[in-house]
């Protein structure tokens, strides 16, 4: 790390005077003695010049004012320092500016807050661009500024002096001083605390800059980043992992309520194309703890998550609470409170019986370190099992490697950490165990159960659909009249991909019932599960010709698949890896496959078709080039294309090959060497790379374009069986009319009709050097790139 000289930091911080001097002194906008502003739900504020900033009174949902600064021009209004922050006040309280500093007082004329100044003096105030509040006197020297008493937010050009700390709110909407600080302690040590709460007082530190002696204040320059520094101007510890700009994003850095110091940004112009606070630290793991959930390991205290929960990470870099099977939360508002068991706890009285009550669910990886009460080694599974039955203090058994660890409840830092191993054993009571206290909520989540009701997978005639869409609403009543909502409570670190058993799923299914398609693949089974607190359709698929690579195979390949997030894809939600069973749990396509709406009975739109070649390039593209690990589909055709509520197309069935035999003889249409989606090299002994999937996808887009079958046995003239070769012939005859003329839309727009078979005869070509990647298809189509004129796809056979 480069030291910066001394006097250049120096020269700076006069500069940085200078300008703050200057800035106050051109501040056009003074706030005169005697001003005030009442909490009123139109109350104006108080702005900065350019209006970025302002100052006044936020009503926070029915439950009073905020007396606040906040993001002025952007839709969110995001607080950035408050007064009141405990202590919200009435409608009708008032802020005025006097000789003695800010006065807010409630409607009775109470006081309920003041800014602190010694003695009087204030001659005006200032809101300042930089979002600081300042009051000042005669002779332009501040007496007050709000940057000196910050909240949980820092801005560009704020520091964080000794002494001084962030207080994290207590929950996203809830402003009042929360459960974590982040301090610079007089000592210049800057630490991550856990609060004792409800007291102010620390309780434990779970990540600290370790410059005790050395650290003198914490930065947010002009520049974007956030740091650390000596008195001397050396940086000690650099938190940005890099900056942004400050011209062209708004800024802030805050504790957050979940315990993480992170830095955000907001583009400042309209033309940006990602609206809204996004993380400014890339990776976002940067953010300070990179993983709460396993940094919180206090001795006192729940953890990151409260008693009795436990936490994981999720994609978002956001801790994700849960409550183990047989609990539930506390308040299902706020998350961090911890969890309740919902059964009556088992007696300690031998002759009770009650030990033939309770059974165990185990959970892997899972751990609460630190409440154990007992620890034994060297004994077997089935011991440790034995030994926490007939313990009415034990709530868990952790049994790893022979090791076996018994802990009592409240359990505290919970989390599913790999790094150990083992697994946990929750015991729960298996009679009589669901206690009123989930009735409340779980009726609450009922009325807000969105019904979707859609048609089939795989193509059926509309009669079969009718049939089924009737038996999903009868299923979907029952559901909601008898079977218990089951919440799914395990997932997996780092996605939010969840596990299920499988009596949640046959539960889930109604015993696999509703049949949805069949595939290559497996059986696909309709369900109704609750994700996020809402019971949703989810489509359930069993798995059949599973490659004999075990699980670990199986573990890697659903984790990769985990990992994509496109709006292209069929998100998976979840697997189960039970046994003999291994089911993914993928979210509800209402709109069936792009088979059925090709081929159905309805009349499809030229430019939804449009549309959905576009959709699937961009999915293809994102799963050859952008995600992770590369996916290569290798079973591109209409039936594993899904349409959603809106029609926007959904790959299915992605990241399946690697684990499945499967025999691609099956998708060809039944002709082998004739033009199916499989691409030639699967019959000639060529590697498979990810031109097979462009190959597949030519001929899905000729499909599209022309609303015909790739090839038609039926066809009385046999130049037109075979969809692609009828196309090229057209093509380099110039007639492509004659392969749409019953199309108006698609005629009205031969232009592009043209540029599509034109990217669709790239794509099927028989050498798969010549075809062009998903990225350069997906070019073309938007029409960023031009398209040359493609040769005779089978030029290639004849010169073998
Ligand atoms: C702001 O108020 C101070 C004190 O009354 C005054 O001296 C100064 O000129 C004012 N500045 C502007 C720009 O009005
Ligand atoms: C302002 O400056 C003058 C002269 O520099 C000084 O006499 C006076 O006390 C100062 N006033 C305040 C309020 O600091
Ligand atoms: C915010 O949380 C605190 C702490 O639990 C609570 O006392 C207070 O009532 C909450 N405030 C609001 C407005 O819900
Ligand atoms: C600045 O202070 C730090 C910490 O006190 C020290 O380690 C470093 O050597 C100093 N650098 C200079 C250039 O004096
Ligand atoms: C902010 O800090 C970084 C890192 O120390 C430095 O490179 C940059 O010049 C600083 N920016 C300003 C405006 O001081
Ligand atoms: C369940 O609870 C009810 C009422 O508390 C009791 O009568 C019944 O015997 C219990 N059943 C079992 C199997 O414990």
């Amino acid at each position: 790390m480069a030291l910066a000289p001394p006097h250049s930091t120096l020269c700076f911080f006069v500069f940085f005077l200078m300008l703050l001097c200057s800035s106050i002194a051109q501040t056009q906008r003074n706030i005169s003695l005697g001003s005030s502003i009442t909490a009123v739900s139109n109350t104006l504020p108080w702005e900065s010049p350019s209006g970025d900033f302002a100052f006044g009174f936020q009503q926070i949902g029915k439950d009073g004012f905020l007396l606040a600064i906040w993001f002025n021009k952007i839709p969110e209004r995001t607080i950035v320092w408050s007064a009141n922050r405990d202590d919200l006040v009435q409608e009708g309280s008032t802020v005025e500016l006097t000789k003695f500093g800010l006065v807010l007082k409630d409607p009775k004329g109470n006081q309920k807050w003041t800014s602190d100044i010694s003695g009087t003096g204030v001659a005006y105030g200032a809101m300042l661009d930089t979002g600081n509040l300042v009051l000042a006197n005669q002779n332009f020297s501040n007496l007050w500024q709000s940057f000196n008493e910050p909240t949980d937010t820092l801005l560009p050009t704020q520091t964080l002096e000794k002494g001084t700390m962030l207080v994290a709110r207590y929950s996203e909407t809830n402003y009042s001083r929360g459960r974590y600080y982040f301090m610079l302690q007089s000592n210049g040590n800057l630490q991550l605390f856990t609060r004792n709460f409800p007291l102010d007082t620390t309780n434990f530190a779970y990540w600290s800059s370790n410059t005790a002696d050395s650290g003198f204040e914490l930065i947010y320059n002009q520049s974007g980043f956030v740091y650390l520094d000596a008195a001397n101007g050396t940086v000690l510890n650099m938190l940005s992992s890099k900056a942004t700009s400050t011209q062209d994003f708004y800024q802030r850095a805050v504790l957050e309520y979940d315990g993480v110091f992170r830095q955000f940004v907001y583009p400042k112009s309209n033309g940006q194309s990602s609206k809204g606070w996004n993380m400014a630290w890339t990776p976002s793991s940067d953010s300070i703890p990179s993983n709460i959930c396993m940094k919180i390991t206090e001795d006192t205290g729940g953890g990151a998550c409260g008693f009795n929960s436990y936490c994981i990470l999720g994609n978002d870099q956001r801790p994700n609470c849960y409550c183990p099977n047989g609990y539930t939360f506390i308040d299902s508002n706020d998350e961090m409170k911890g969890c309740k068991q919902i059964f009556e706890a088992q007696s300690c009285d031998e002759d009770s019986g009650d030990t033939d009550h309770f059974d165990f669910y185990s959970m892997e990886n899972a751990d609460w370190p630190l409440s154990d009460y007992e620890h034994y080694q060297t004994v077997s599974e089935d011991w440790c099992r034995k030994a926490c039955l007939g313990d009415c203090f034990c709530a868990v058994a952790i049994f790893r490697n022979g090791d076996c660890w018994k802990k009592r409840t409240p359990l505290s830092n919970g989390r599913i950490d790999y790094s150990v191993g083992g697994k946990a054993l929750i015991k729960i009571r298996t009679e009589n165990s669901t206690s009123n206290s989930g009735g409340a909520d779980s009726k609450k989540k009922d009325q807000t159960t969105l019904v979707i009701v859609g048609s089939v997978l795989l193509s059926s005639s509309a009669f079969l659909n009718v049939l089924l869409l009737l038996a999903a609403c009868l299923v979907l009543r029952r559901f909601r009249q008898k079977a218990k909502v089951i919440k799914p409570d395990r997932s997996i670190p780092g996605m939010n991909l969840q596990i299920f058993t499988y009596a949640e799923l046959e539960k889930a299914t109604n015993g696999f019932k509703e049949l949805l398609g069949n595939g290559a693949f497996g059986t696909v089974f309709k369900g109704v599960l609750a994700l996020d607190d809402r019971k949703s359709c989810v489509a359930v698929k069993k798995l059949e010709h599973m490659v004999k690579e075990g699980e670990h195979e199986f573990k890697a390949e659903v984790t990769t698949i985990g990992r994509t997030n496109h709006k292209n894809l069929v998100q998976l939600i979840g697997f189960c890896n039970e046994g003999q069973h291994r089911l993914l749990i993928y979210e509800f396509m209402s709109n069936g496959s792009l088979a059925h709406f090709l081929f159905g009975p309805s009349r499809t739109h030229w430019l939804q078709r449009v549309q959905i070649a576009l959709g699937v390039a961009r999915g293809l593209f994102y799963l050859h080039e952008e995600c992770s690990t590369q996916i290569i589909h290798c079973d591109i055709k209409p039936q594993n294309i899904l349409l959603d509520d809106s029609y926007t197309a959904r790959i299915s069935d992605f990241g399946l090959a690697k684990i499945l035999k499967t025999d691609q003889t099956r998708t060809t249409t039944g002709i082998r060497g004739t033009k199916g989606y499989v691409a030639p090299e699967w019959f000639r002994n060529m590697p498979v790379t990810v031109k097979v999937d462009v190959y597949s996808y030519g001929i899905l887009l000729l499909e599209l374009i022309f609303c015909r079958k790739n090839f038609e046995a039926e066809s009385e003239d046999e130049t037109q069986m075979i969809l692609a070769d009828w196309a090229y012939d057209c093509y380099a005859g110039g007639k492509l009319e004659f392969l749409v003329e019953n199309d108006e839309e698609a005629m009205a727009e031969m232009k592009r009709v043209e540029k599509f078979v034109m990217v669709a005869l790239w794509c099927v070509q028989e050498d798969p050097s010549l075809r062009p990647t998903m990225k350069k298809v997906m070019l073309m189509l938007e029409g960023t790139v031009e398209v040359s004129v493609p040769p005779d796809p089978t030029s290639f056979i004849s010169s073998l």
